[in-house]
């Protein structure tokens, strides 16, 4: 996927999300919380795009740092976050070099609505290798996972290669996601898509 393009034609079908979507991801977002109290700690948006769920859970009580490589996407994001009254922090770089982007670390939560199935191996393992670099110990992994399959546009990965891509965590949950595109896209990608929630073993 050329995500700079996407963004640049106006492209970003992944943010007209329904409210089963909604509900399913704040039902995950209430798993992390039960139990403590506002403010949550540190919360990471890998590929935050137009900062779209960042913001959501900046608006609960996290401390939010979105990141991303398109400038424009990133452009979107400071506009939503300015609209929505919220303080989350928003840097341009890639989910494969977290340290080098300066995004500190002992982030509780980590949240990935779409980055990570569409790398190529070897970004994969680096961008699990950062992850587990800037990660608190307690920390929760939430990716959002479209299956391996021959479709065009997103690559897709299968659970093996999301455990192989993260060692040292263990897969506790993998749900459907209840994303549903519009009904062309939805016949031509068969999205299927799942939440892994992952934990350090
Ligand atoms: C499917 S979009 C999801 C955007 C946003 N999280 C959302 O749900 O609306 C994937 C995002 O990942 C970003 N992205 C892709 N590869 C990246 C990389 N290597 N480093 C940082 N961001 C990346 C894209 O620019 C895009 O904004």
């Amino acid at each position: 996927m050329n995500w700079r393009f996407a963004y640049a034609i106006g492209f970003h079908p992944w943010e007209d999300t329904d409210p089963a979507f909604a509900r399913k991801i704040s039902e995950l977002f209430d798993r992390e919380e039960q139990g403590r109290k506002s403010p949550y700690g540190p919360a990471l948006d890998l590929g935050t795009g137009s900062g779209i769920w960042g913001i959501e859970l900046a608006k609960r009580g996290w401390q939010v740092t979105g990141i991303d490589i398109v400038e424009k996407a990133l452009r979107r994001a400071q506009e939503r976050a300015r609209k929505a009254d919220v303080d989350m922090r928003l840097v341009h770089g890639d989910v494969t070099a977290l340290r080098a982007a300066g995004i500190g670390s002992g982030f509780r939560l980590i949240l990935d609505t779409g980055t990570f199935h569409d790398l190529n191996p070897a970004q994969r393992d680096a961008m699990g290798r950062e992850i587990s670099a800037v990660a608190a110990s307690d920390a929760t992994v939430l990716l959002l996972v479209w299956p391996k399959r021959r479709r065009p546009l997103i690559r897709g990965a299968s659970r093996t290669e999301v455990e192989a891509a993260f060692p040292g965590w263990r897969v506790v949950d993998v749900e459907p996601s209840h994303f549903r595109p519009p009904w062309v896209l939805e016949l031509l990608l068969r999205p299927d898509e799942h939440w892994y929630c992952l934990r350090r073993e």
